[in-house]
């Protein structure tokens, strides 16, 4: 996810309603960017399942069941999402099409592979998520604070499952052994350096 490549915008029409005290055209462009959120939440679910299934090796079972536990928090973040485009006015887009022609990032990069090299990449994957999130949090200040605090309460749990990732790859000495921009290269460092 975190390999960032071309894709087309999220666009609603115009919503022909909105919540009391917004403007339409905010309400319109606010929508739009929690498309791309909806989008990245649900391949973050769908990615979480792919590791559930795929991760192999000591600490499998620990490693498996923790990513349902993941996956039973990020749920809900998709429904909420999908409800505050709703609720705008907006329609939310649930098609796995459309997450295809919005997103910007590629599809997780690793199949069957080890604890420490999915959590490696799975490190990855949620830094883009979190930081993407934090961007559009911080932008709706001037416009939706209401939208801005379900963002904030989202990334306040996204940011402690990552933490929960990075215990896997974190050395003694409190040092994230595995930091790349890509979920290969995450993955190659936990090889190297992680028995
Ligand atoms: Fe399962």
């Amino acid at each position: 996810m975190a390999q960032k490549r071309a894709a087309r915008r999220a666009s609603n029409s115009s919503p022909k309603f909105t919540v009391p005290g917004l403007k339409i055209a905010d309400a319109k462009k606010i929508a739009d960017d929690l498309d791309i959120r909806l989008a990245a939440l649900f391949d973050l679910a769908m990615t979480l399942k792919h590791i559930h299934w795929n991760v192999v090796g000591p600490l499998f079972i620990a490693a498996h069941e923790m990513l349902d536990d993941h996956l039973a928090k990020v749920l809900p973040m998709v429904d909420e999402t999908a409800e505050r485009i709703a609720t705008l006015g907006g329609h939310p887009n649930g098609t796995p099409g459309y997450l295809v022609r919005v997103r910007n990032w590629n599809d997780y990069d690793l199949g069957k592979a080890t604890v420490p090299e999915h959590m490696a990449a799975l490190d990855v994957v949620y830094t883009g998520i979190i930081e993407d999130h934090r961007k559009l949090a911080e932008q709706l200040g001037e416009t939706d604070l209401v939208t801005q605090d379900m963002l904030v309460g989202q990334l306040g749990t996204l940011e402690l499952l990552q933490w929960f990732v990075r215990a896997h790859v974190e050395s003694s000495e409190g040092e994230i052994l595995t930091t790349s921009s890509s979920e290969r290269g995450a993955a190659r460092k936990a090889r190297a350096r992680i028995a």
